[in-house]
């Protein structure tokens, strides 16, 4: 196994609170960066590219007080034909100097440079070894493995296997994403072999998330048979709450076919998608409370601190 990829960033917690669309703002991500992990959002969640720099700059001002290298934030950029305002948000990014940008869909080498002529750090999303060898060709600095029980869209890998195929082949920070909601979790994402765990549903039940009070409460009520792998929603196979299809008139039994091999990724079907139905993965299965960030990262930290303990004595 490699040593630990830290990037240079001195964290509470080895962790990234993930880009959610219509979830996470300017308040979540500050709140996290606060407390000691990484904070990010979907530059999609602001209407204009205007809107997002001021959302950037909102956060920079709000943790205007902390070391450089302990104030990490990210944006998650959608690099996609259908993103008309993917070229413009890049501008904005270079422009802000957004420490952190997380690539979705496409790892083009263009996108890559521009953000490390300021020295940002690109990570991006991936599900399969396939496209991890196109990420790390397009030279993106780490890579996120999507695995399986993911909310969002989730990957069907095994967090384990998909670690171990990955790190034979790359040798740089790997961040572990899916159904991860405590620090023993994050301890074991390390344990084996990434540096960094990704973490989307916890941080949806948090009070600084955007997410209606329904929402939230939905997650803290169900558990992992409530959630339904499905392309029927958007066309592209996604975790959502079963209670919430129902509410859309989706039997999560009997669920439209939709293939998603021959499916056209179009981003205003996916918005509105993302606005009638709730995502979450199988991390609801110990998402039990709603916590400011504060509460819930000093618990994972506990926790982690107990996990290593627990290691230590095998
Ligand atoms: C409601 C919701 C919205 C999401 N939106 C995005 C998004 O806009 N961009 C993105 O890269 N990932 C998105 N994701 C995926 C997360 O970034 C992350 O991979 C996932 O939440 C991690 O799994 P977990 O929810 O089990 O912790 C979303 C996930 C959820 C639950």
């Amino acid at each position: 196994m490699t040593g630990l990829h830290t990037c240079g960033w001195k964290l509470a917690l080895p962790v990234i609170a993930a880009p959610m669309f219509l979830v996470s703002g300017p308040k979540l991500v500050s709140a996290c960066v606060r407390a000691g992990v990484i904070g990010t959002f979907p530059a999609l969640n602001q209407r204009t590219t205007e809107g997002y720099v001021e959302w950037v700059r909102e956060i920079r001002a709000a943790n205007a007080d902390l070391p450089p290298d302990s104030a990490i934030f990210g944006v998650n950029l959608i690099v996609h034909p259908s993103n008309t305002r993917l070229e413009a948000d890049v501008r904005a990014t270079v422009q802000e100097q957004v420490p952190l940008v997380i690539t979705s869909l496409g790892a083009v080498p263009m996108i890559v440079e521009a953000i490390h002529s300021y020295g940002g750090k690109v990570f991006h999303d991936v599900t399969n070894r396939r496209h991890a060898e196109k990420a790390i060709a397009a030279g993106v600095d780490g890579l996120i493995l999507v695995a399986a029980g993911a909310g969002g869209h989730a990957g069907t890998a095994n967090p384990f296997a998909l670690i171990a195929e990955i790190r034979r082949i790359f040798d740089g920070p790997i961040i572990l994403s899916g159904a991860m909601s405590n620090g023993a979790q994050v301890a074991a994402a390390i344990a084996a072999g990434a540096d960094f765990a990704y973490m989307g549903t916890r941080f949806i039940a948090t009070e600084e998330s955007n997410a209606v009070a329904g929402y939230r409460e939905m997650i803290t009520q169900s558990s992992i048979s409530d959630i339904v792998y499905t392309p029927a929603v958007s066309g592209i196979p996604a975790n959502f709450l079963g209670p919430s299809l129902r509410s859309i008139g989706l039997d999560p039994k009997n669920l439209p076919e939709v293939d998603p091999k021959t499916h056209k990724i179009d981003m205003g079907a996916e918005a509105k998608a993302w606005r009638d139905v709730w995502s979450a993965g199988h991390g609801v299965a110990d998402t039990k409370d709603i916590l400011p960030v504060s509460d819930l990262v000093a618990r994972m930290k506990r926790e982690f601190d107990e996990a290593r303990r627990r290691l230590a004595k095998v």
